[in-house]
C-alpha cells in the first residue's frame, strides 16, 4: 500500500508524459506500483475466496468484506468488483484513520479537562461485566456520545488527516470570491488552514474546545458541519465518514 501510494503521489507532482514513460519502461516507482498492485490484488483475492468459503460453511461475520459478499447486488457476485471496492476503501481508510487517531489521542491526553469529560461519558454507557476488567462497552454504546463525537470533530478540525485536497477545473467558472478558474487549472484547498481560521471558527480557533460543537440542548450542533471540511463536503463527501463515528461495521468490545 505504501509503495502504491507513493507512486500515485509522485504522479501528481510530475508531468504526465514523464510518469507514463516510466510506466512504459517499467522502472522506478512505476515498477514498484505495478508490483504493489499485483500483491494487493492477490492478497485481497485470497481474502475473498477464504471469506466466501467460511460464509458457505455458515460462519457469519459482520465486517465490510462479508457485507459485500453477502449483498444481493449483481456486481457483488463478481470477485473483481468486490476486490476493487475493498482496495479502494483500504486505500482511503487506512492512513486516514491511523493519522486521525494519533492526533486525537495526542490532543486528548494533553487536555486533561477533555479526557475527564470523555471518560465520564464512557462510564455512563459502559457495563460492569467481568470483575477483572473495570468496564466493557461495544460500538453500539458509542452512538450518541456527545463529548466523544465533539472531540473527534475538534481533533479532525485542528489536525485533518487529509490536510490538502486538490480539484481540477473542467469548465470555466467563477468562485464565490470572484476568482475566475479555467479548464486545466488545479485548485488546492487547505483543510488544515481552513480549520484554524479565526474568521470562520472564532478568536479561540486554535483551542481544542469541545463546547463549540455542542448546542444549548447538549446535542451536537450540526450548523458547524457546513464549515467542517475534514471529510470534504458536497457530493464527494467521504464515504467512510459514518464508520468513523459509529464503528458500526465492527462488532468490537472495548475496555475502559
Ligand atoms: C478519519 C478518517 C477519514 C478522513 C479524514 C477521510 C477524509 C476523506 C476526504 C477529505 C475525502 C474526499 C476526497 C476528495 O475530495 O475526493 C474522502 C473520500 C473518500 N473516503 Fe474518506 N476519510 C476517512 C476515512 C475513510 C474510511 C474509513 C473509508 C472507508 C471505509 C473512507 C472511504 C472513502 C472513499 C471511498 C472516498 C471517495 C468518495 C468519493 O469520491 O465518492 N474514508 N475521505
Amino acid at each position: 500500500m505504501d509503495d502504491a501510494q507513493e507512486a500515485i503521489l509522485y504522479r501528481h507532482a510530475m508531468p504526465m508524459f514523464l510518469w507514463k514513460t516510466l510506466q512504459w519502461l517499467n522502472v522506478g516507482r512505476e515498477k514498484k506500483l505495478l508490483q504493489a498492485w499485483k500483491t494487493t490484488d492477490a492478497y485481497f483475492g485470497n481474502c475473498i475466496t477464504l471469506r466466501r468459503e467460511s460464509l458457505c460453511k455458515g460462519v457469519d461475520t459482520t465486517d465490510m468484506l462479508s457485507m459485500y459478499i453477502k449483498s444481493e447486488h449483481e456486481s457483488c457476485k463478481n470477485d473483481m468488483f468486490v476486490r476493487d471496492a475493498i482496495v479502494n476503501m483500504f486505500t482511503a481508510g487506512r492512513d486516514t484513520i491511523a493519522s486521525g487517531l494519533i492526533w486525537f489521542l495526542w490532543l486528548v491526553t494533553k487536555t486533561p479537562r477533555v479526557e475527564a469529560k470523555i471518560l465520564e461519558e464512557l462510564k455512563l454507557v459502559a457495563k460492569m461485566e467481568d470483575p477483572k476488567i473495570k468496564c466493557v462497552f461495544n460500538s453500539d454504546d458509542l452512538k450518541g456520545l456527545v463529548y466523544l463525537h465533539a472531540s473527534l470533530n475538534e481533533s479532525l478540525r485542528l489536525c485533518p488527516p487529509l490536510p490538502l485536497n486538490s480539484k481540477g477545473v473542467i469548465k470555466e467558472d467563477v468562485l464565490p470570491d470572484g476568482s475566475v478558474v479555467k479548464p486545466g487549472m488545479q485548485i488546492i484547498l487547505s483543510f488544515y488552514s481552513e480549520g484554524k481560521m479565526p474568521w470562520i471558527w472564532g478568536e479561540d480557533s486554535l483551542e481544542f474546545k469541545l463546547e463549540r460543537w455542542i448546542d444549548h440542548e447538549g446535542k451536537i450542533g450540526y450548523e458547524l458541519m457546513s464549515k467542517f471540511f475534514a471529510f470534504n463536503v458536497g457530493p464527494r463527501t467521504c464515504f467512510g465518514k459514518d464508520i468513523i463515528y459509529t464503528d458500526e461495521l465492527c462488532s468490537c468490545r472495548y475496555t475502559l
